[in-house]
C-alpha cells in the first residue's frame, strides 16, 4: 500500500463507523496563547473537550498536520539523527465528543491494525496507565480489562504518568492513555529478547504507533485536575510510522513519504543516501524532514522571522541549510527546488502547498 492508500483506509474505516471526515486545522495557531503550533490532532477540538463549545458531529476522523518543535512536545534534536521522529508529521485521529469511550476506541484500533492493515497480532503491545498517587489517579482497570480480551498478559505493559497520561501542555484537557507499540525486529531478535522489555525504551524497531487518550480531566493553572463534564476519545496515530511498518521498512525515511525528497536531493547534490548514521545520511534525513515543516508552515501563514513562532521556523530552515552546506557540499540554495515535488505528492490531501507554490518557494 502507498502512503496515500494507508491514509485513505484510516479515514474510510472510521467513516464506516459513523465518523465525519474533517480537514486538518492549520499547522499555525493564532488563537491559542498556550501553543505556537498545532502539536496534536486534539488542539482544534480543545473547546469541545472542555465543554466551551458544542461539536457539530459527535464522531470525527481526520489527518492533522502537527509540529513538535517547541514547548512541552519538542523532538527537534532527534530529527534526522534517528529514523522515526519528525518536526512535521501527520497524525491520524478518530474522535468521540461525549459519545463512545474506551471499549469502542480500543476494539476499533485493534480491528483496524490487525484486520484491515494486517499487522501480525504477535508483534503488537499495549500500554496501560498504572495510576499516580500525587494526582490521586487510579490505574486504568477498564482499559486493562479490554486489552486482556485481545492480547496475552505479556503483551500488556504498565506505564507511568510520563508515558500513559496525556496532556496537551501545562494546562488544558488531559487523561489516561493506552498506547499501541509494534515490534518490527526479526524473528531471531524477538526470540532472544521479548518485545515487552523494549516498549518505551527508545529502541528504533520497537516503536509506538498509536495513542488512545481518554479525555477525563482539565489541568488547571494551579496544577490541580478538574473532572470534565463528559468523557471523550482522542486518538493519534503517526502516519509516517504506520506507513513504515506496513511497507516493511526499518526507517520512516525509506517509505514513499520521504523517498521523493531524498532522491531529488541526491540528484541536486550528486551524493548518495545510504540510510546509515554518517553526517551525510543525517543531512539527507534532516532535509527531507525539514522541508515539509518549513513549506507547510509558510503555506499556513507563518513566515520565518526573528521572534516567536517565526523564529522557530527560521531555526528549522537554518538547521536544514547548515546540513546541506556542511555535509552535502551544496553551496547554492537547495530547499526551494524540493517544493514542487512535495506539493504534487500532497496535492490530494493538503492542496494549500500546490496553491501557493511560487510564494512558498520564494
Ligand atoms: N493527543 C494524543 C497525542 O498527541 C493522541 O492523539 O499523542
Amino acid at each position: 500500500m502507498t502512503a496515500t492508500e494507508i491514509r485513505n483506509k484510516f479515514l474510510r474505516f472510521f467513516e464506516e463507523k459513523g465518523h465525519q471526515i474533517v480537514a486538518s486545522a492549520p499547522i499555525v495557531l493564532k488563537d491559542d496563547p498556550t501553543l505556537l503550533f498545532t502539536n496534536a490532532g486534539m488542539n482544534q477540538f480543545k473547546d469541545y473537550f472542555l465543554g466551551n463549545k458544542q461539536a457539530n458531529y459527535k464522531r470525527v476522523v481526520d489527518t492533522q498536520k502537527c509540529l513538535r518543535v517547541s514547548g512541552k512536545h519538542n523532538d527537534l534534536e532527534e530529527v534526522g539523527v534517528d529514523t522515526y521522529h519528525h518536526t512535521m508529521f501527520e497524525m491520524l485521529g478518530n474522535w468521540s465528543f461525549g459519545d463512545y469511550f474506551k471499549e469502542e476506541a480500543i476494539t476499533w484500533s485493534w480491528e483496524l491494525l490487525t484486520e484491515v492493515y494486517g499487522i501480525p497480532k504477535d508483534r503488537l503491545y499495549a500500554s496501560v496507565f498504572e495510576g499516580d498517587e500525587k494526582d490521586n489517579l487510579p490505574p486504568s482497570t477498564v482499559a486493562l480489562k479490554i486489552w486482556k480480551t485481545l492480547l496475552p498478559d505479556n503483551h500488556i505493559v504498565f506505564g507511568n504518568k510520563k508515558d500513559n497520561f496525556w496532556e496537551m501542555g501545562d494546562t488544558g484537557p488531559c487523561g489516561p492513555c493506552s498506547e499501541i507499540h509494534v515490534d518490527c525486529r526479526s524473528d531471531e531478535e524477538r526470540a532472544a529478547v521479548p518485545g515487552h522489555l523494549l516498549v518505551n525504551k527508545d529502541h528504533p524497531q520497537v516503536i509506538e504507533i498509536w495513542n488512545n487518550v481518554f479525555m477525563q480531566y482539565n489541568r488547571l493553572k494551579d496544577g490541580s485536575l478538574q473532572p470534565l463534564a463528559s468523557t471523550h476519545v482522542d486518538t493519534g496515530m503517526g502516519l509516517e510510522r504506520l506507513v513504515r511498518v506496513l511497507q516493511g521498512k526499518s526507517s520512516n525515511y525509506d517509505t514513499d513519504i520521504f523517498m521523493g525528497s531524498i532522491e531529488e536531493t541526491e540528484k541536486i547534490s550528486g551524493q548518495k543516501y545510504t540510510a546509515g548514521d554518517s553526517k551525510k545520511d543525517v543531512a539527507f534525513r534532516v532535509i527531507a524532514d525539514h522541508i515539509r515543516a518549513i513549506s507547510f508552515t509558510i503555506a499556513d501563514g507563518q513566515l520565518p522571522s526573528n521572534t516567536g513562532a517565526g523564529y522557530v521556523i527560521r531555526r528549522i530552515l537554518r538547521r536544514a541549510v547548515r546540513y546541506y552546506y556542511s555535509y552535502l557540499e551544496v553551496k547554492e540554495p537547495l530547499l526551494h527546488l524540493l517544493i514542487p515535488g512535495l506539493a504534487k505528492q500532497f496535492s490530494d490531501v493538503f492542496p494549500e502547498l500546490q496553491a501557493q507554490l511560487s510564494f512558498v518557494s520564494k
